[in-house]
């Protein structure tokens, strides 16, 4: 947010419809197929149900309306399409309307295994699933009015609890480990070694340590924060959130689990 992207979003037309090139299409169909096979038996069992809800197509970008009708009967979300980047501000005023902000424009072939901007397949096949359960879509919904209304150097703490929960968190089940998070979900790699690798860290999530954790966008993530269930985002949602943001920031960050940018 706030950089430059090399993507531009596209305009929907006066009806909402959005017009996907044959090229986009395909990079879609190749992106979903690929992470269709990956997720069995990784994604949590309320992401699987969340994608049968939202039986998204397999061969053509989806409309916006196609998935909002969902959304909106399961839990009164949306989505909104967006810019490419958009100020912080904005993004916390639309979740807290419950509209999920949705960058329109799919990655280029040249990125198909990673980019650094969320695009359009990142936002709705990583997160539209969660966001058609309770817990998922409450919590979202309390973090965007938190956010809100924090200050600048607030809103930089909580995007840390946002980047160890809904992107790139993790349920700890009976079954095993389990994926929730959507910047996981969108990315097979990632699928793969945030449930089978033994390289990363994965402690049981403590909304205070979240808070602290530094991460960086452009790696594999060293650490992750499981909870039980995802209906523990209920819980968390309960908490004073911002006591505890004030008491991360008195008690400082954690060392960083990886090298600093430069050096990497
Ligand atoms: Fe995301």
């Amino acid at each position: 947010m706030g950089k430059q992207s090399q993507y531009v979003s596209k305009q929907p037309d006066e009806n909402g419809i959005i017009h996907w090139s044959d090229e986009e299409n395909q990079i879609w169909k190749d992106l979903v197929e690929r992470q269709l096979e990956c997720i069995p038996g990784k994604a949590c069992d309320e992401y699987m149900k969340g994608l049968e809800l939202l039986d998204l197509p397999k061969d053509r970008l989806p409309q916006m309306h196609e998935v909002n009708d969902v959304l909106e009967r399961e839990t009164g979300w949306q989505m909104a399409a967006v810019p490419a980047l958009i100020p912080f501000d904005e993004f916390f005023r639309l979740l807290a309307n419950k509209q999920f902000p949705v960058a329109t424009f799919i990655r280029t072939q040249e990125e198909f295994d990673y980019l650094q901007e969320p695009d359009i397949f990142h936002e709705i096949f990583g997160h539209c699933p969660l966001l058609t359960n309770p817990a998922f879509a409450h919590f979202t919904h309390q973090y965007g009015k938190l956010g809100y209304a924090a200050t600048p150097k607030e809103r930089v703490y909580l995007a840390r609890l946002y980047w160890f929960t809904v992107e790139f968190g993790l349920l700890k089940t009976e079954e095993g480990i389990r994926i929730y998070g959507g910047g996981i979900l969108s990315s097979p790699a990632e699928t793969e070694y945030a449930v089978n690798s033994d390289t990363p860290e994965r402690k049981p999530l403590k909304a205070l340590d979240a808070l602290r954790t530094p991460y960086r966008i452009d790696i594999i993530q060293p650490i992750y924060y499981t909870i039980e269930s995802v209906d523990e985002l209920f819980q968390i949602s309960d908490m004073d959130i911002m006591a505890l943001v004030h008491e991360a920031m008195e008690l400082g960050l954690f060392e960083p689990k990886f090298p600093p940018k430069d050096a990497a």
